[in-house]
């Protein structure tokens, strides 16, 4: 795979959505149709022999890949959302992220104990975000959970604050 090629796709936005925040524009990835069939590719590789039978996305832009990958995989898709989107009962995490914090939410029948979890989202930051979806993910008891990320922000070190038996990986590093 050619991950020079994805990491130049991606366009830098300097000080948004506020002053000082240098944002990783992936939607200059996703509209090149190449990158976009290398992306999937490459996420379809990763987790094939996993055994996944849910993979969960982050709202919102764990909304895009997150379901190509179900698909490819063979396994059904559940967004996390953020409050009052998921019309039926839902269980919920607070967390704080890089600007402010948030709220996630997942409908208390999405997951079950026989579920093999690949929880997605597009970006590593802080990991605020994403330790908050394993802690929900977690309460369903599933046989087990997987991390992904199409990127991770190196120089935040948003790892640090995962335990060493989270299974973490991220398609690119930034
Ligand atoms: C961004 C990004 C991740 C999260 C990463 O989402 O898409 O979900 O922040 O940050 P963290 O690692 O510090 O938690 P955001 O909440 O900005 O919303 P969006 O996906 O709806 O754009
Ligand atoms: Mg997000």
């Amino acid at each position: 795979m050619n991950r020079e090629k994805l990491i130049k796709s991606i366009r830098n936005v300097p000080d948004f959505p506020i002053p000082g925040i240098q944002f990783k524009d992936e939607t200059t990835l996703f509209k090149d149709p190449d990158c976009l069939k290398e992306l999937s590719d490459e996420l379809y590789e990763m987790y094939k022999d996993k055994g996944i039978t849910k993979v969960a996305g982050i709202e919102s832009r764990g909304f895009i890949m997150g379901p190509i990958l179900a698909a490819r995989l063979g396994a059904g898709f559940v967004p996390i959302r953020k409050p009052g989107k998921l019309p039926a009962a839902t269980v919920e995490e607070s967390y704080n992220k890089e600007y402010g914090t948030d709220t996630i939410q997942v409908h208390k029948d999405a997951i079950c104990e026989d579920d093999v979890v690949l929880l997605h989202d597009d970006l590593l930051a802080t990991g605020g975000t994403m330790k908050a979806a394993i802690k929900l993910m977690k309460r369903f008891n599933p046989k087990d959970v997987y991390v992904n990320f199409i990127i991770e922000l190196k120089d935040l070190n948003g790892r640090a604050i995962f335990s060493e038996e989270d299974k973490i990986e991220a398609v690119l590093e930034l």
